[in-house]
């Protein structure tokens, strides 16, 4: 799961980080023609001096003769003919400090971006609400905290107002009944907790095209104070989403569409609704998206849902609808088959085969998974020509894998957690565009291939885990871009073949643990690992296996989060390189054969909770160094050769530790008395060692 999240929040990281150096490139112009108003240029520099600008985002605004042009700043926009400063763009661009009253000079500003920034919970300065000219003002994620100034409902030619996630908050919105032209208000995340005239100062926005209120603790409106409605609005975007206190939104729905000319967009997840779904749909032909899921909803569909001819999204996972799976989609029979593009219906009730899908002949994502499906797939029922993603996962689904071949768009395919039999047959190589396969826990569904299959596809992630698995899967040899694989809990029982590290060095997430592999896990020390290839956490779980050799391949990476070599027979030293292995949350080398002395470098493992070494046949002391790893909250170097007196530090290092296990060692001496310092101490085993004297006091109590 951990391996998905990263997957898909990589190329947001990588955004993230670019962004700020695409930004940068507006370049100053040095022509000798300056544009920019003297009495704007100082506000400009005055703004500036009062901001903390960490990235040096602002090093165009500048006194330097060669920068004098301040329409040339970055962010910075002036009007072509007039030279006043119009547009101030300053999103993300890491500031701090404080927002100067310097400003309201800008007079003709229209345009005014804060958001993305760190403006160490301050308030939203009160004279924004005197910038009248202002069209655009955008104060999301910039950490404003406290109430949204009142003064904003001066703005009357605003048509956009963002200042979500932030910590402010609004006890009433009155300051928004003057702003009639407002296209664009977005409140998410913001606290509306006391704001009862909400649905009134909605109806007041005669302009509004979207407006955004998820998670904004709206307090619920009785159906008996609904605000009369004078006039429409072109309201086309709603979002109420995530209010815990609004499970009577289904029914505000009539107001809004007696409000709207109309709704294309209504997201009214995850707030608590109960029944069936209403009939507050019915003749929404020009809705497209409608967002239902995290509720308690039960029943089915009601049929006038197939009369959406608009509809491309239908979100309906994680409620408790029931009842068999074809009668529900019978009700999504008519128009809306053409458009529809993406159906969640996942974690729900739902029972029965699944039924035919190809009439949805646009449908991208088929999302059914944690139902109670089962009986076998039909081929013929899921020719779905643009089908990228179909997640079947967690039901009790029957018989072989389909061959899909007919959706030639398949990029993420999940069958894990089912009953499937038989044998996986070539054809799914023909899925050449599959990144992801996740066919986990079919007990008795063979996934063997001939050693010189070539499919087609290059996966990304691929999850065999409790499947039918004999061999080394050889194809792998093929695939370039695996990040991901779990070969976990088969009866794989084959030598790690050689090529397998230049697959195993590309890994950030690797299972094969509970087989009968054996040979030497390769040495990825030699192998080809772009720098910062993948930042992030990194997984090696090979424990339960007869892999054999030296542990010293762990030295390739200084990216690991959880190694687990449990289990094996591994033999030699442990390589003294753990400077490198900074994340590293958890180490087990138990049950095998290694010697020599733990390695000083464990010092370095700062962020170390679980190690565990029992069970080898380590020598020496345990080293001071191990001070240092304060998160620890298991220590297990039982079963060993250890020596030495039970250090004191251990009783001063470690606030975390639960377990501390140093049986069946030659640990020698008294018991140092500060183990009574140990707060969260649940488990001590010194036994079978050559301690003596007395126990100290705290101890004794637990006993027993
Ligand atoms: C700089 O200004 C001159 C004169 O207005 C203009 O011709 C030129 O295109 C500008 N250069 C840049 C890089 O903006
Ligand atoms: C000035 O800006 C206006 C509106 O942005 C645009 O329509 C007009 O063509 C521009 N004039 C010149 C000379 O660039
Ligand atoms: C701005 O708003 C405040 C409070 O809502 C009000 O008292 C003040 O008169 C307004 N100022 C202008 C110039 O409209
Ligand atoms: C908040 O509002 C924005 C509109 O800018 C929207 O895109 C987003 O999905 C909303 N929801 C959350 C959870 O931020
Ligand atoms: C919203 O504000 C109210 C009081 O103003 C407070 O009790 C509540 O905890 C806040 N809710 C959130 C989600 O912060
Ligand atoms: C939301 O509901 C809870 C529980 O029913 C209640 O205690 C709380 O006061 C409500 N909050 C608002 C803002 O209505
Ligand atoms: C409806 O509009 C009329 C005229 O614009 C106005 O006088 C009246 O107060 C409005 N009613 C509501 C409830 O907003
Ligand atoms: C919607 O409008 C109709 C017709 O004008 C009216 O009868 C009904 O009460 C209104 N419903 C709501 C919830 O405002
Ligand atoms: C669907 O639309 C058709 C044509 O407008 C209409 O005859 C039919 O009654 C509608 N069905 C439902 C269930 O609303
Ligand atoms: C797969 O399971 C079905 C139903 O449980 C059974 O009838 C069939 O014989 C099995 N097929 C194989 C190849 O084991
Ligand atoms: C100790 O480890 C060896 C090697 O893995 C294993 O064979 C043995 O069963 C383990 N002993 C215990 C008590 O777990
Ligand atoms: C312990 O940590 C400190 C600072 O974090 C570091 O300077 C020192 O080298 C570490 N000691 C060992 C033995 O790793």
């Amino acid at each position: 799961m951990k391996c998905f999240w990263l997957l898909a929040v990589l190329p947001l990281l990588l955004l993230a980080t670019l962004r700020p150096i695409l930004a940068h490139s507006s370049q100053v112009n040095n022509s000798n023609r300056v544009r920019c108003l003297e009495r704007e240029r100082q506000a400009l520099l005055n703004i500036k001096s009062e901001l903390v600008d960490t990235y040096g985002r602002l090093s165009s605004w500048d006194n330097d003769e060669s920068k004098r042009d301040c329409c040339e700043w970055s962010g910075i926009q002036c009007h072509n003919q007039t030279n006043h400063v119009t547009r101030l763009d300053l999103y993300s661009f890491g500031l701090r400090g404080k927002i100067s009253t310097s400003l309201l000079e800008l007079e003709h500003l229209r345009y005014l971006d804060l958001s993305q920034n760190l403006f160490e919970q301050a308030r939203v300065p009160e004279f924004i609400g005197s910038l009248t000219k202002l069209r655009h003002l955008n104060l999301g994620s910039a950490n404003f905290y406290r109430p949204i100034p009142r003064q904003i409902g001066n703005l009357s030619m605003l048509l956009y107002f963002d200042i979500s996630w932030t910590g402010c908050y609004s006890e009433n919105l009155d300051w928004v009944f003057n702003l009639g032209s407002l296209e664009f208000l977005n409140l998410n995340h913001t606290n509306l907790s006391r704001a009862n005239n909400w649905l009134e100062a909605v109806s007041k926005l005669t302009s509004i095209k979207e407006l955004r209120l998820h998670d904004t603790s709206l307090p619920e409106i009785p159906l008996s104070l609904l605000p009369e409605i004078n006039g429409s609005s072109p309201l086309a975007i709603l979002d109420l989403s995530r209010n815990p206190n609004l499970s009577n939104s289904l029914k505000l729905i009539h107001w809004f569409s007696n409000l709207s000319t109309g709704l294309i967009s209504i997201d009214l997840s995850n707030n608590n609704m109960h029944g069936p779904i209403l009939d507050v749909f019915e003749n929404m032909i020009s809705l497209e998206y409608l967002n239902l899921g995290r509720n308690n909803l039960e029943g089915g569909l009601p049929k006038y849902f197939g009369n959406l001819s608009s509809l491309t999204v239908l979100h309906l996972g994680l409620n408790y609808l029931a009842g068999d799976i074809s009668e529900l989609m019978m009700n999504l029979s008519g128009p809306v088959e053409k458009k529809l593009e993406y159906l969640k219906l996942y974690y729900n009730n739902l029972s029965g085969l699944l039924p035919n899908m190809s009439r949805f002949s646009s449908l991208s994502t088929l999302r059914l998974q944690g139902n109670q499906l089962s009986g076998t797939i039909r081929e013929d029922y899921l020719q779905l020509p643009h089908l990228t993603l179909l997640h079947l996962s967690s039901n009790r689904i029957t018989g072989p894998v389909p061959n899909l071949s007919f959706c030639s768009s398949l990029q993420h395919l999940y069958l894990a957690e089912n009953m499937l039999n038989g044998t996986l047959t070539p054809s799914i190589g023909l899925l050449s565009r599959l990144r992801v396969l996740d066919l986990s826990v079919n007990k008795f569904l063979e996934v063997e291939f001939s050693p010189h299959w070539v499919p087609l596809f290059q996966l990304e992630y691929l999850s065999l885990r409790r499947c039918k698995l004999w061999n080394f899967p050889t194809w792998l040899k093929t695939q370039k871009r695996l990040a991901c694989i779990d070969i976990s809990d088969n009866e794989v029982s084959d030598m790690i073949p050689s090529w397998f590290g230049g697959i195993a060095s590309k890994l950030i997430y690797m299972n094969a643990s509970n087989n009968q592999i054996y040979g030497f896990f390769p040495d990825l020390r030699d192998s080809f690992l772009p720098p910062n290839s993948f930042f992030g956490t990194k997984v090696l779980d090979i424990s339960r296996n007869k892999i054999s050799g030296s542990v010293t391949f762990l030295c390739d990476s200084r990216e690991w989060k959880l190694l687990d070599l449990s289990d094996n027979l591994f033999s030699g030293q442990i390589p003294d390189c753990f400077t490198n292995l900074r994340s590293l949350e958890y180490l087990s080398l138990a049950n095998n054969y290694l010697s020599g002395e733990i390695p000083y470098s464990f010092g370095w493992l700062s962020d170390l909770t679980l190690l565990h070494l029992h069970n080898n046949t380590l020598s020496g002391e345990l080293p001071t160094s191990m001070r240092n790893c304060t998160g620890l909250e298991m220590i297990d170097v039982g079963d060993n050769r250890l020596t030495g007196k039970i250090p004191d530090w251990i009783g001063d290092s470690f606030p975390e530790l639960r377990f501390l296990i140093l049986r069946s060692n030659a640990f020698y001496g008294s018991m140092p008395s500060n183990l009574c310092r140990l707060p969260n101490l649940q488990i001590l085993d010194i036994s079978s060692n050559k301690v003596s004297g007395a126990i100290p006091e705290c101890l004794k109590l637990t006993q027993p």
